[in-house]
């Protein structure tokens, strides 16, 4: 399928794991892409692999949570490659190695997770809400994530930024409909990336256990949704938030 043909799609967070997977597959589906993230070395990495795919490829090196880094790199995007059809707002992380019940957990860690994992959303959708509206057509897709949905213990304020995604998705959708703007969000369960490197075989398991059916996704997955999410396929959906967590979490 090469839904995305000529179009032009950025995507934050994009060095690894369902970022990375996402550049990808849009690139794979006919779109030039924006990639941006922190970490050069992974950058690099998918912006090779993009071009291999066929796609023209835009690197930027910006730290997503930093608004005036984000906004030097539109800037940047809208100078050298154009008009954004595609925004994906992938970057977002828990507190990880300093993720802990709330009872002991700091502010600063609050902070660094809601910046991380909200405030990247709100800084990069600013940068294209205008020219999207201009236009009357383009596509946000949000990454959230299941985890508020069923609630997890010590991942409070994860959860509490990953549900504001998905309302502020909720809200930036009915703002942008009239604009033939959709903005949705995918809500991954665990998925294979780096992450789950961290967490033990044990709690695995017991995670596995709780999924019908029964495997945990590939970033693959993931991106295909994304894509979907990207693409006039879904262009009667919009506000939506589509979990994508093998049936761990049903609606
Ligand atoms: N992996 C899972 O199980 C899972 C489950 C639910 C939701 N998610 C969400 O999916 C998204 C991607 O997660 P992943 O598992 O692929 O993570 P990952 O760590 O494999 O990749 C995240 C990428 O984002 C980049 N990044 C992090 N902070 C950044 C910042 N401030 N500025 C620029 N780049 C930054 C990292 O360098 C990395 O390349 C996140 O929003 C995460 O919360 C993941």
């Amino acid at each position: 399928m090469r839904r995305l043909e000529g179009r032009l799609a950025v995507v934050t967070g994009a060095g690894n794991g369902i970022g990375r997977a996402s550049a990808l597959r849009f690139a794979a589906e006919g779109a030039n892409v924006a990639i941006l993230d922190m970490e050069e070395e992974g950058l690099s990495a998918t912006a090779e692999k993009a071009r291999e795919a066929g796609a023209k490829v835009l690197a930027i090196t910006a730290d997503c949570t930093d608004e005036q880094v984000v906004t030097d790199a539109f800037k940047r995007i809208y100078a050298e490659a154009g008009f954004i059809d595609i925004l994906m707002n992938n970057v977002g992380q828990s507190a990880r190695e300093r993720a802990s019940e709330f009872y002991a957990s700091s502010s600063e860690v609050w902070r660094f997770t809601l910046n991380v994992s909200l405030m990247s959303t709100l800084i990069a959708s600013r940068q294209v809400v205008p020219s999207m509206r201009e236009a009357g057509r383009g596509k946000i897709v949000n990454v959230a994530s299941n985890a508020g949905m069923a609630g997890e213990i010590g991942l409070s304020e994860y959860a509490a930024a990953k549900m504001g995604v998905i309302g502020f998705t909720r809200s930036l959708a009915r703002e942008l409909a009239p604009f033939k703007v959709n903005v949705n969000a995918v809500c991954p369960g665990v998925t294979k990336t780096r992450v789950i490197e961290r967490i033990s075989d044990e709690i695995l398991e017991q995670i596995r256990k709780s999924i019908p059916l029964g495997f945990f996704a590939e970033p693959e997955d993931i991106a295909a949704t994304a894509a979907f999410l990207a693409s006039d396929d879904s262009r009667y959906m919009t506000g939506q938030s589509v979990v994508v967590d093998g049936g761990r979490w049903m609606i």
